[in-house]
């Protein structure tokens, strides 16, 4: 496996395999990869001819009070995955390559940011697009594969591909859990014991939710209050929302009459975890 670092040494990569035809498959990631990034990789690689999977801890999607300083980087354990899984590019580029002295353009999708995780993290999504738009830039992909784990940002992903003619096909994977149900996060690591222990509580509550529509139930607030029952139960969880949205704008929704995402985004102490469900409609009887 080759460790570029400089995008230029990247660019200059993909463009000659480009030009003989070759399909280039990205994951792109902050690291600390997990289960949830393994599955990522493994579609890629089954995909597409040849894969690079890139680790840059993006400074500018963190906010001034949030974990950068102390987001996880095991570079070695990082690159064995990568190695294991046949990557044939591990891209890690500095920050100073990213956003050198005098970088200046920020891509925003506003429409689907200002919502949800974007009223919690303002200038997370900013942070995102902008450099999501660069490493394609440098990596020059088919084909990038992200996981709905963050639903919001694959979403939009998928907006700003679209919007700038990226010309990148975007591959959205099902979450990745742990047996309980967790969805597998680098940020899972931040748990003690017995925050671990309660974490499952978030998708228990998407559960609680998907059950009220499962069973016929439509009036949205309803379907958020199953949900918040559950989290109430753990008088330690905060929520920071717990919502009902049509899938493609992420608007909510008032009443159930397609198919709906419920998302969901709790504070266990310190840690706030994110998760999602797609639920259908049940089939209308005749
Ligand atoms: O999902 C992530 O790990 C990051 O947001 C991404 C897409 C790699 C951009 O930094």
């Amino acid at each position: 496996m080759k460790i570029i670092r400089s995008p230029a040494a990247m660019i200059a990569w993909s463009e000659a395999l480009r030009r003989e035809g070759v399909t280039i498959g990205f994951v792109p990631t902050m690291g600390a990869l997990h289960e949830g990034h393994r599955s990522l990789i493994r579609e890629a690689r089954l995909q597409c001819d040849a894969l690079v999977v890139s680790i840059f801890v993006n400074p500018t999607q963190f906010g001034p009070h949030e974990d950068l300083a102390k987001y996880p980087r095991p570079i070695s354990h990082d690159r064995t995955i990568c190695r294991k899984e046949g990557v044939d590019v591990c891209f890690e580029p500095t920050a100073e390559a990213m956003y050198p002295a005098g970088f200046q353009t920020t891509v925003t999708v506003p429409a689907v940011a200002h919502r949800w995780e974007g009223e919690v993290r303002p200038h997370h999504f900013a942070g995102v697009a902008t450099v999501v738009t660069k490493l394609f830039g440098m990596v020059r992909p088919h084909r990038a594969l992200f996981g709905q784990k963050d639903f919001q940002q694959s979403v939009l992903v998928q907006r700003l591909v679209k919007d700038l003619n990226l010309g990148v096909d975007i591959v959205v994977r099902p979450t990745v859990r742990e047996q309980d149900g967790l969805a597998m996060s680098s940020r899972n690591m931040y748990l003690s014991p017995d925050e671990r222990g309660r974490a499952v509580t978030l998708y228990k509550s998407l559960q609680a939710g998907a059950k009220v529509i499962r069973t016929g139930g439509t009036d949205a607030k309803t379907v958020r209050s199953a949900m918040a029952q559950v989290i109430t139960r753990e008088s330690t969880i905060t929520t920071d929302y717990l919502t009902v949205c049509d899938p493609l704008t992420l608007e909510p929704v008032a009443s159930v009459r397609s198919r709906v995402v419920l998302l969901g985004a709790i504070r266990l102490g310190s840690v706030r975890l994110i998760d999602n469900l797609l639920v259908n409609t049940p089939p209308q009887n005749s």
